[in-house]
């Protein structure tokens, strides 16, 4: 291995979440607009790419990879990809973050590549509502997606909430009881002001997870307990049930001091945080200088100094950040 990652503030960068396509099947209304337009094929990495960034990646000391999107599950050559990555040495855990509407078909090639383990986003239980909220997302295919990755043998699956006051706010004791009857771990999401939305105002929408913790503690007997995936949610188990409830607060209890992650944007960028527009391009090396791994390893240890202390997001100021999140890697 050559010298790990580490920034300027002394964190190591051992997880990498890679977004394969900023093309989506939803238009969840907190990642999108209605009339979003995608990137021309040519600036987007293409699978040979994000391997030969990923293989270099891992020869740094990054152990844990997570596929995104926009929805990862749209991207052809998605589960060869997977295949090939696992197989990286030193990689210890390849996860994915998916909407869930593709895992009757998918779960269990990505099984068979060896994806360690899914994300699946499920912001509401109610057909209608859940439509709204993605605008054109099926909930039953969902419910269909989740029930065929756990058939598949996936373990440690995760819900993804976002929550938002007038939407689903009012779910999340639903959602709880939905994630323990199947047991499965379920993370809330404090939404974060990733490009321009219209559909609704952030600050009104905005749902603290101290709200969401008190409303679920008027229910459920709950006790903080620690992290174990180097993700940002922060962990509470429910007595009496081996499930775990997260929250990820990115306002209200900023996460950023141990940061271990940067993110590879699906045109090639290494951003380096989520709530920032600091970033590496390495699409521009590795199409100028193919086969040269070192000069990969040298941009990543140059990217590290560039990698801002934290994030400063706040829901009632204008959104800093004009990106969406589905070309960053969400
Ligand atoms: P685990 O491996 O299970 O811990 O997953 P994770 O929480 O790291 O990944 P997931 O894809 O489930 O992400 C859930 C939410 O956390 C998404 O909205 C992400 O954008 C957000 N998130 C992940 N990392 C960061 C980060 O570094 N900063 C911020 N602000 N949000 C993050
Ligand atoms: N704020 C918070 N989370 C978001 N996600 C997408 N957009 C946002 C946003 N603006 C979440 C999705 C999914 C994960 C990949 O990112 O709900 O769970
Ligand atoms: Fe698609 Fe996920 Fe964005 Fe929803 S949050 S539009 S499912 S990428």
């Amino acid at each position: 291995m050559t010298a790990a990652l580490v920034d300027n503030f002394g964190r190591e960068v051992t997880y990498v979440r890679i977004s394969v396509t900023d093309r989506c099947d939803f238009r969840c209304v907190y990642c999108m607009s209605e009339d979003m337009t995608f990137l021309p094929k040519s600036q987007i990495l293409s699978l040979e790419e994000i391997e030969v960034i990923a293989r270099n990646l891992v020869a740094c000391g990054v152990s844990k990879i997570r596929l995104t999107g926009g929805e990862p599950l749209v991207r052809p050559g998605v589960v060869g990809l997977a295949e090939r990555l696992k197989a990286l040495p030193g990689l210890r855990e390849l996860c994915m973050t998916t909407n869930g509407g593709r895992l009757e078909e998918f779960a269990e090639p990505l099984k068979a590549a060896g994806v360690d383990r899914l994300n699946i986003s499920l912001d509401s239980l109610d057909p209608e509502r859940f439509r709204e909220l993605t605008r054109i997302g099926k909930l039953e295919r969902v419910l269909a997606g989740i029930d065929a990755a756990q058939q598949a043998g996936f373990e440690h699956t995760k819900l993804n909430a976002v929550v938002l006051k007038g939407r689903n706010a009012d779910e999340v004791v639903p959602l709880v009881r939905f994630a323990l009857d199947k047991g499965l771990d379920i993370s809330f999401i404090e939404e974060m002001p990733l490009g321009v939305i219209t559909e609704h105002d952030r600050a009104e929408a905005f749902c603290s997870s101290d709200e969401i913790r008190e409303t679920l503690g008027q229910v459920f007997d709950l006790q903080p307990v620690g992290d174990d995936t180097g993700g940002p949610s922060r962990y509470w188990q429910v007595e009496g049930h081996a499930n775990r409830i997260g929250f990820i607060s990115p306002h209200s209890h900023n996460f950023c001091g141990d940061c271990n992650r940067v993110r590879l944007t699906t045109e090639g960028r290494l951003l380096l945080c989520l709530g920032n527009e600091h970033s590496m391009d390495l699409r521009e090396i590795i199409r100028s200088r193919p086969g040269d791994d070192l000069a990969v390893q040298r941009a990543l240890h140059e990217a590290m100094t560039l990698k801002p202390e934290r994030h400063y997001f706040s829901h009632d100021a204008e959104p800093q950040i004009l990106r969406f999140m589905n070309a960053t890697g969400g």
